[in-house]
């Protein structure tokens, strides 16, 4: 059987960095409040207004395809996770193709907030095993500093800006992407979204003045969803493979909230020494955080290690993936 085999990982994050002491000086928070409910410490904010998601996705897809030694116009295919496109049409792959010189590529957006990567990597992975393609490029990324009112602490003080992308490639060997569970359900919309952008309220005058283009958090209710069903996923889909907590090498979960990870690698049965975890350096990058994990972690992956990706966000949307990494570390 053909499986798509991760072979390479890029990663983007901008240079600026603002720290929990930074937010302090501008908003009624501290870092003791944000470090022991999140364990966020400082995140990276993007400052050139003339950026967006696609430049920080063109830096990561270059260093893959430096790493792996190939020519963007080697890609076949490029799908981005994002909710921060740099406009609503075309889509963020388009210009980071573009911009790329990835000419043969084609691709497109996918809209599902903090689990877009994984839904990403599901989706690209398809196109491997069927045999249409053989490098297709998955991204995941957020510039959420530019949908965050800077005046409301319960949600600015949570996000930052990044991206993460990954290869895939056809293998035959027993590695790769190996099993999925996804899910959606929309009735979440309610606690997590964005007002106005959209075809229901476009923007005007009104949606500007009352601060309706700025991500909206109901911050309670989405914990409570995202430890049950983060957790319950990632038991899922160790219990379909057959996996015990032994079995798994790391867990690459979605970095919104310590508590939520730590509560999943609980119902898991692991110890933290096999939970990835970046989300004091870079707070929640949305569909960024699991690719920036693979990226900072890479050099420790070994050929064969059994990965568990797992996210919830948006939508609500969530879900997890059985990875068996395809190649040792560097
Ligand atoms: O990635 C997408 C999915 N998103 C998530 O998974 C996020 C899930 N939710 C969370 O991670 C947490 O709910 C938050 C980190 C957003 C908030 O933590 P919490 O422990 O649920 O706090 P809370 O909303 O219950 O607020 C507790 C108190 C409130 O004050 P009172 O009403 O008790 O006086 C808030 O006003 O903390 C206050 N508060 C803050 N205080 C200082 C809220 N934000 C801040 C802040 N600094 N930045």
């Amino acid at each position: 059987m053909v499986r798509a085999a991760i072979t390479a990982v890029g990663g983007y994050v901008p240079e600026n960095v603002v720290t929990n002491f930074d937010l302090e000086k501008i908003i009624d928070t501290t870092d003791e409040w944000i470090t022991t409910r999140t364990g966020i410490k400082q995140r990276h904010i993007e400052k050139d207004p003339k950026k967006a998601t696609s430049d920080m996705c063109v830096e990561a897809v270059k260093e893959l395809c430096s790493k792996r030694g190939i020519a963007p116009d080697e890609i076949d295919m490029l799908i981005c996770g994002t909710v921060t496109p740099d406009m609503v049409f075309p889509s963020t792959s388009n210009l980071i193709c573009a911009k790329l010189g990835a000419k043969k590529a084609w691709g497109y957006d996918l809209s599902a907030a903090c689990s877009g990567f994984i839904y990403g990597l599901a989706t690209g992975a398809q196109f491997i095993e069927t045999g249409r393609y053989k490098k297709v490029v998955v991204v995941g990324a957020d510039m959420m500093s530019r949908i965050l009112n800077f005046e409301d602490r319960t949600t600015c003080v949570i996000f930052g800006d990044g991206a993460g992308a990954v290869l895939l490639e056809p293998t035959e060997e027993d590695n790769g992407v190996k099993d999925f569970l996804l899910h959606a359900d929309g009735n979440g919309a309610t606690h997590l979204h964005m007002k106005a952008g959209g075809s229901l309220n476009p923007a005007t005058i009104d949606t500007v003045t009352n601060k309706m283009h700025y991500v909206y958090q109901e911050g309670q209710a989405v914990f409570k969803n995202a430890v049950y069903n983060m957790a319950e996923v990632s038991a899922a889909i160790m219990e379909k493979n057959g996996l015990t907590a032994g079995d798994v090498k790391w867990l690459v979960a979605h970095q919104a909230n310590k508590r939520i990870i730590d509560a999943t690698a609980s119902r898991m049965g692991i110890g933290s020494e096999k939970v990835m975890m970046n989300i004091e350096r870079y707070g929640n990058t949305t569909a960024g955080t699991i690719p920036l994990l693979l990226w900072d972690y890479e050099k420790q992956l070994k050929k064969g290690d059994n990965l568990i990706l797992s996210a919830f966000g948006g939508g609500f949307t969530w879900g997890a993936i059985y990875v068996k990494w395809a190649y040792d570390g560097k």
